[in-house]
């Protein structure tokens, strides 16, 4: 095993963290949080064990779509800070040994962007041709809309010139046209630009409707005839501004398609992509306490060059999507997770946080979070996750999940020093509010949620066979367990999790070993001796979960 390989390719062994910079730590107490906030807080975040750190936009915006309808490609927001501030947080990033990587939005820009206000002035406008307009009214298009709860088409008719423009989100949100040459030219200049400044790559926003050409008309689709062609230029300028950045890419499709966004085997495409399909495929396994629907998903993922990778996450900012299962999973998951109207969104989603969902049992949360940290794939937190926060329910749709921070036991969490009625988004209250939840209190207690994720980090990043490795889900009797090993080189490590509420005994059946090869146990201490078939025996208790080395006599690794 080389280990001078990770550092390489750092992106299989990283742990990446996301936040949204508004809702992280307000420095100046004008109820934002900001740039200077956030720096203060990498020290945190470094102690946690991130390594790569996901900025949401982070753009002027008029903020109708929580920063995703950007005005400006090249600034922060003023509310955030300064670019000036921007370099202070790379820079303290640098140092700490965190990466740092940005949301880069160029599906479409907000309606308020300069580009958009000149197209919508007249037909002739140099700008025009930034975005996709059609003259003949469109047809019913209600069933390609992401929010069903606000649109009702895909094209919106612009008073003035008397044409529909294109929008797969938002109506606020105009599509911009990469069949367009120049507007190729600007999204390399912005990405050129931030790489620049030292960010380590992107999360690409939305990147199968970047890639449509819905609409575009026929003579300029013949110039744009591969969209992925597309998709490798902009990875290949990565690379020669930046290296080692990375493209990590939004892509919800299933993972027959998705190998495509990869590059396939050429793996010349998104250096990663999340794993949506496991992700919803872990919850369904979770609400039948049936490991069969994960497994499934693991091992029907499709094969990807060595340097791509699955980025692994149990929720982020939007509703925990649902809509690659069917109609019946749904509803199951539903049932388990979130039962009320009022928990559900867009018909496909819940907008709840893993804690509630798991009726707080800090067993099964650990459970899952250990299962994140030990599946290939890179794991991916969103703020909060490590201490265990919950949702606001009352909060509009997606927001329920964009709540502050929650640093101390104070009523607004410790995130500000403005009045509680003066923060730009209310704290959760409740038995998952800052008196119950904070960093704080968990940062000092040994037994906490916070230790527990931090060690999940460390050991995970002590096990590369994780990133690295070949994965093989073991036989065993027991529908609840998943048990699934990681072999790279010359190293092996066995994962167990116990998805059901009573214990078990796992037999399990390794191969062929030497004489006197152990499984070390890596988050508790103890080991279990193989016998000369290869058979060990394990427990587990309800919702258990162990991760064990294969230590074989004469390995020099530190077990
Ligand atoms: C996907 C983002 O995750 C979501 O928050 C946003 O609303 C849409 N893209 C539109 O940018």
């Amino acid at each position: 095993m080389r280990i001078t390989d990770t550092s390489d390719l750092w992106w299989k062994t990283a742990v990446v963290y996301c936040l949204d910079v508004e809702t992280f730590f307000d420095s100046d107490g004008d109820g934002v949080g900001d740039l200077a906030g956030l720096s203060q807080r990498v020290d945190y975040l470094a102690e946690l064990g991130v390594t790569c750190l996901w900025l949401m936009p982070f753009y002027p915006t008029p903020n109708r779509d929580d920063g995703y309808d950007v005005t400006d490609l090249y600034a922060v927001d003023p509310r955030l800070g300064t670019l000036g501030d921007l370099v202070e947080l790379l820079r303290t990033c640098r140092d700490r040994g965190i990466r740092v990587i940005a949301d880069l939005v160029v599906n479409h820009t907000s309606d308020q962007h300069p580009w958009f206000r000149a197209a919508r002035l007249s037909k002739q406008s140099p700008y025009r041709d930034f975005y996709v307009w059609r003259a003949d009214p469109p047809p019913d298009t209600s069933d390609q809309v992401v929010f069903p709860d606000q649109e009702r088409s895909i094209w919106q008719l612009d008073e003035g010139t008397g044409e529909w423009y294109l929008h797969h989100f938002y109506q606020h949100q105009p599509d911009l046209n990469v069949a367009n040459p120049r507007v190729r030219d600007e999204i390399a200049k912005a990405m050129g630009f931030w790489l620049q400044l030292g960010l380590s790559g992107f999360r690409v926003d939305a990147v199968p409707f970047l890639l449509d050409t819905t609409g575009v008309p026929d003579e300029e689709r013949r110039h744009f005839a591969d969209p992925h062609a597309y998709l490798r230029a902009l990875r290949s300028f990565l690379g020669r501004r930046a290296g080692d950045a990375i493209l990590l890419g939004e892509v919800n499709l299933p993972h027959e398609e998705q190998a495509a966004f990869f590059g396939g085997q050429d793996g010349n495409e998104l250096t990663m992509l999340f794993d949506f399909i496991t992700m919803q495929r872990l919850y369904l396994a979770l609400a039948r306490a049936d490991a069969g629907p994960l497994a499934a998903a693991l091992t029907e993922r499709p094969a990807v060059n060595p340097d791509s990778h699955w980025a692994t996450f149990v929720r982020n900012h939007d509703e925990l999507t649902l809509d690659k299962l069917t109609e019946a999973e749904r509803q199951e998951v539903f049932a388990a997770f979130g039962p009320e109207p009022r928990m559900q969104l867009y018909g496909r989603g819940l907008k709840r946080r893993l804690p509630p969902m798991l009726g707080g049992d800090p067993q099964r949360i650990r459970m899952a979070y250990s299962l994140l940290f030990s599946l290939p794939g890179t794991p991916v937190l969103y703020y909060g996750e490590e201490i265990g926060m919950g949702e606001d329910l009352d909060a509009e749709g997606r927001n329920a999940v964009r709540t502050p921070m929650q640093w101390t036991a104070h009523e607004d969490g410790g995130f500000s020093t403005a009045p509680l009625s003066r923060l730009a988004v209310r704290p959760v209250v409740g038995r998952y509010g800052p008196a119950h939840v904070n960093a704080a209190a968990q940062r000092r207690d040994p037994t906490s949620l916070w230790n527990f994720v931090a060690m999940l980090a460390q050991r995970y990043r002590e096990c590369p066979e994780l990133g690295w490795g070949d994965l093989t889900v073991l036989d065993q009797p027991h529908p609840q367990v998943l048990a699934h090993r990681c072999s790279w080189s010359d190293g092996t490590v066995v994962a167990l999790h116990n998805l059901g509420a009573e214990p078990v005994t796992v037999p399990l059946e390794l191969g062929e070993q030497e004489p006197g090869t152990r499984l070390i146990d890596l988050l508790q201490p103890g080991d279990t001796v193989v016998d000369n078939g290869g058979g060990a025996e394990l427990t587990l208790k309800g919702y258990g979960y162990r991760w064990l080395r294969l230590d074989r006599r004469g390995d020099r690794q530190l077990p």
